[in-house]
């Protein structure tokens, strides 16, 4: 696929289907965060891939994000609640989650520029995902339950979750993509 390709047909997708998807192609995918510009190429990145009885334990975990019921309303208001409940209970039955890692930071500057080097890894996955064929979806609404999932995961005390990609094989059913604005340069001369 070409690169504009990618970057224009990738969307986020919230349902899949149960195909297994290969080891090999996880790789390529996720290694695909590597080649990522970092802040002092610092490549702050680690990915731990989660699947089959870990990805179970994981969702479980992921469940109890919805008892922070009040704090979804504040943040994705009333009408988009019950398809959030439905969808933090199994992400869309997602085969593979992938828990984006990165060193632990008190300091506002340092920390602003691990997050926007992590942003630019995850990118590069899930542009790799498009490329691949597989539905990808960014998801930082885990921070409720970060510190259980940081233990689940055996993530080690000088690191953080910065954040889940799941991926997998699309469902037959997605719906429209959300309207993106695209007017959004000036030039200055
Ligand atoms: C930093 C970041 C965090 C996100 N967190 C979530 C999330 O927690 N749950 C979710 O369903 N989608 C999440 N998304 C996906 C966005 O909702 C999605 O990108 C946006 O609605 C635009 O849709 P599109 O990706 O299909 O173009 C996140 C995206 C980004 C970049």
């Amino acid at each position: 696929m070409e690169l504009r390709d990618a970057i224009a047909s990738r969307r986020s997708v919230r349902s899949f289907d149960d195909r297994p998807v290969p080891d090999e192609l996880i790789r390529s995918v996720v290694s695909a965060a590597s080649f990522a510009p970092s802040a002092l190429n610092e490549q702050p990145w680690y990915f731990r891939v989660v699947r089959n009885e870990l990805r179970e334990k994981l969702l479980r975990v992921m469940a109890q994000n919805t008892s922070y019921l009040e704090e979804f309303m504040r943040v994705l208001g009333h009408d988009a609640t019950p398809a959030a409940l439905q969808w933090y209970s199994n992400l869309g039955g997602a085969p593979v989650i992938v828990a984006c890692t990165m060193p632990k930071e008190d300091d506002d500057f340092l920390a602003l520029n691990k997050h926007i080097s992590i942003g630019a890894a995850v990118q590069n996955i899930l542009l790799a995902a498009t490329d691949a064929g597989l539905g990808s979806c960014n998801v930082t609404f885990s921070f409720w339950v970060k510190d259980e999932i940081c233990a689940l995961l055996g993530i080690p005390e000088n690191r953080t979750l910065a954040g889940l990609v799941v991926l997998g094989y699309p469902g037959d059913e997605q719906p429209p993509v959300p309207p993106h604005d695209h007017d959004v340069i000036s030039f200055m001369d």
